[in-house]
């Protein structure tokens, strides 16, 4: 039987398992959560799309992903993209086998110690709340990441498709005091805030040389950083509650900057102890992390 540890050792800091547990077992997958719930984690972080057949299923990309999926033949997808999720019905989806990552690629080389196994599914995200309601694990929440991209509409439903699917299956397992939606696509936010205004949106950023959410409006549902001076603001202006950065962009200053304006500041994707350390001082509100096993003993130590 799995054993699900307590809540983490500072109860105020939210301790978010990243696709489960992906630096441990295979992203997005029941084993993941499983590993996570045993590590005791507060909140388990995870991805969805929705199948040509209207299922919201729990995976990080738009397409089956060759680097960790096999066919039923137990044969790799062939490199590049596979195909789109809303094009396969859920029969099809989960007719791969994701529990493994393939071998010689850069992402092997990056989770060396994800331990792999065989026949593990695209869970949906029903099956992932059942399985959580059956181990008792009930402080434990759900940040739920509607995977969108504006500048490529044609590889998923809509953001209003996708997010009222969402909301619907977490109105049908009644875990909507449990949930927080998160998206880069702020449009999704925009409209669980309308249909479902208890849930707690998370405002995903990123800013990298060659990736910023926050340069144009197209992510943004229209707002522009120049109009607002910060990142921080701009959450703020979007109704924001929660700021979800990626932490190679945060500083001290913007932490302070961000809980003046009321916002919670919750950095990703956070794997070296090292780095944690640094951001909880820094006094983020909590990490989300590949290895909740690093930043549970990070705080236990504190
Ligand atoms: O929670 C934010 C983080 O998960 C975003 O990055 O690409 O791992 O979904 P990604
Ligand atoms: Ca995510």
């Amino acid at each position: 039987a799995l054993a699900i540890a307590g809540a983490a050792p500072c109860l105020a800091f939210d301790l978010q398992g990243h696709r489960g547990a992906r630096g441990l077992a295979p992203e997005n997958t029941v084993p993941a959560f499983e590993r996570a719930l045993e590590i005791g984690i507060t909140t388990l972080e995870l991805d969805v799309g929705v199948t040509a057949d209207g299922v919201v299923v729990v995976l990080h990309d738009p397409f089956l992903n060759p680097a960790i999926t096999r066919d039923a033949a137990g044969h790799w997808l062939p490199g590049g993209q596979g195909p789109l999720v809303r094009s396969l019905t859920l029969a099809q989806v989960q007719a791969h086998d994701v529990g493994r990552i393939r071998p010689d690629t850069a992402y092997a080389r990056t989770f060396q110690a994800q331990e792999g196994r065989d026949g593990v599914r695209v869970p949906t995200l029903a099956a992932v709340f059942e399985r959580v309601k059956s181990l008792a694990a009930d402080h434990v929440r759900f940040n739920i990441e509607t995977k969108l991209n504006p500048l490529r509409p044609q590889e998923t439903v809509t953001p209003e498709a996708m997010t009222r699917a969402v909301l619907r299956v977490v109105a049908d397992a009644g875990m909507a005091q449990r949930v927080a939606i998160q998206s880069f696509d702020w449009r999704s936010l925009q409209l669980v805030r309308q249909l479902a205004p208890s849930i707690p949106t998370v405002h995903l950023t990123i800013q990298t040389a060659n990736n910023d959410n926050v340069r144009d409006g197209a992510w943004t549902a229209g707002l522009r950083i120049g109009d607002h001076g910060s990142v921080p603001r701009l959450v703020q202006a979007a109704g924001g509650r929660i700021w979800s950065p990626n932490q190679g962009a945060l500083t001290e200053a913007l932490v302070r900057d961000a809980h003046s304006l009321g916002l919670q500041v919750v950095p990703w994707t956070v794997n070296e102890p090292a780095d944690m350390e640094r951001l909880i001082a820094w006094g983020v509100d909590g990490l989300i992390s590949d290895y909740p096993d690093r930043l549970r003993a990070v705080l236990a130590a504190r």
